[in-house]
């Protein structure tokens, strides 16, 4: 059967460092408190100028590069994102254009922090459909562009960046000792809309509005969904939890990934975080988080690896990979 093979990973982050002591200086804030309740001591942010399709086309030169995968290759080129560079067109066909690519399909996926997870269950979809042969897919956000800069609660917890893989099809047996995407599994409820969304949008204020999140219920729900969606990927291939080797989840909060490491008895060292250094990057932030753990060499070939994230809509999903 034809399988989802992951054949490199990329990653960008702005230059732009902003410290919890920056941002002490703007609100009511504290390093101490910023880092006890989230575990994020800095975030990255955009320049004058800087624009989502600009780390995405960024972070996808990195992965091809990686992959060893021509531009020419490319069939479909899929963007997650919740801050495209304009309401339309797609911020994908902005990166097709940078990359010089002349054929193929490019759109975007909006699942915001579970955006990654969404555009690869898309991605391998197409793949497995023979629909596409060669997929690049990015999470990219420029999430400071929708953040109220006077609001404690939100202004803190998120950051820029980008991170990319590139997909191929690959055969497979068919069984959990395949290579490649194992299985996908998404999710989502809009009854949830108000703990978490910006208030603004084209058709309903035509601005774009700011991020507003209930935090402390956003929260709840996280660790109990997060937990369903790794449970529902795990049991759909078969494979006991404690036989992933690396976790690699959405960067909220350390306290989400620790309460979610607790409910499911992983070892917290098998956790993938880097929510200390890039903030909550919303689609970015299952690729980038990656990205680290593939080029400092903890994720090696046939590691099984389980992505999962969590955000507005409410929107969850979960994939199990083997490397
Ligand atoms: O990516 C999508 C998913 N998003 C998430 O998963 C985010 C989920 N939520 C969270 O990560 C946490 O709920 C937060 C980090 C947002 C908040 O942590 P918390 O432990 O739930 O704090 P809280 O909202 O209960 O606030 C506790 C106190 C409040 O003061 P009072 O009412 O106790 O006097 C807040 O006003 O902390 C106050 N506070 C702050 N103080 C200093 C809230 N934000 C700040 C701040 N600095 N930045």
């Amino acid at each position: 059967m034809i399988r989802t093979l992951v054949l490199g990973s990329g990653a960008f982050l702005p230059k732009t460092i902003l410290t919890n002591a920056d941002l002490a200086k703007r609100v009511d804030t504290s390093d101490e408190w910023i880092r006890e309740r989230t575990g994020i001591t800095e975030r990255r942010v955009v320049a004058e100028g800087e624009r989502t399709s600009d780390l995405a086309t960024a972070a996808a030169r990195a992965a091809l590069e990686h992959a060893k995968v021509s531009v020419d290759d490319i069939d479909m080129v899929i963007v997650a994102t919740t801050t495209p560079d304009e309401t339309f067109p797609a911020t994908a066909t902005r990166v097709q254009a940078k990359l010089g690519m002349t054929r193929g399909a490019a759109f975007d996926v909006q699942a915001v922090c579970s955006g990654f997870i969404f555009g690869l269950s898309v991605a391998d979809n197409f793949i497995r459909g023979g629909q596409a042969r060669t997929i690049l897919l990015i999470g990219a956000e420029s999430m400071s562009r929708i953040l109220d800069w006077t609001d404690r609660t939100t202004c803190v917890l998120f950051g820029d960046g980008a991170g990319a893989v590139v997909l191929q099809a690959g055969e497979g047996k068919g069984d959990n000792s395949d290579h490649g995407v194992l299985n996908t599994r998404i999710f989502s409820d809009g009854r949830m809309h108000d703990l978490l969304y910006v208030d603004g949008g084209p058709s309903a204020t035509q601005t774009t509005g700011v991020l507003k999140m209930q935090g402390k219920e956003v929260f709840r729900h996280a660790v109990t969904n997060i937990a369903e969606a790794i449970s529902a990927s795990a049991d759909a291939a078969g494979v006991a939890v404690a036989d992933i080797d690396w976790f690699v989840p959405h960067q909220a909060n350390q306290r989400i990934l620790d309460g979610t490491a607790r409910k499911l008895n992983i070892d917290p060292a098998k956790v993938i975080s880097t929510v200390a250094v890039h903030g909550n990057t919303s689609a970015a932030s299952v690729p980038l988080a990656l990205e680290t753990a593939v080029r400092d060499g903890r994720i090696k070939r046939g590691d099984l690896i389980l992505l999962e994230a969590m955000g507005g809509g409410f929107t969850w999903g979960a994939s199990l990979i083997r490397w």
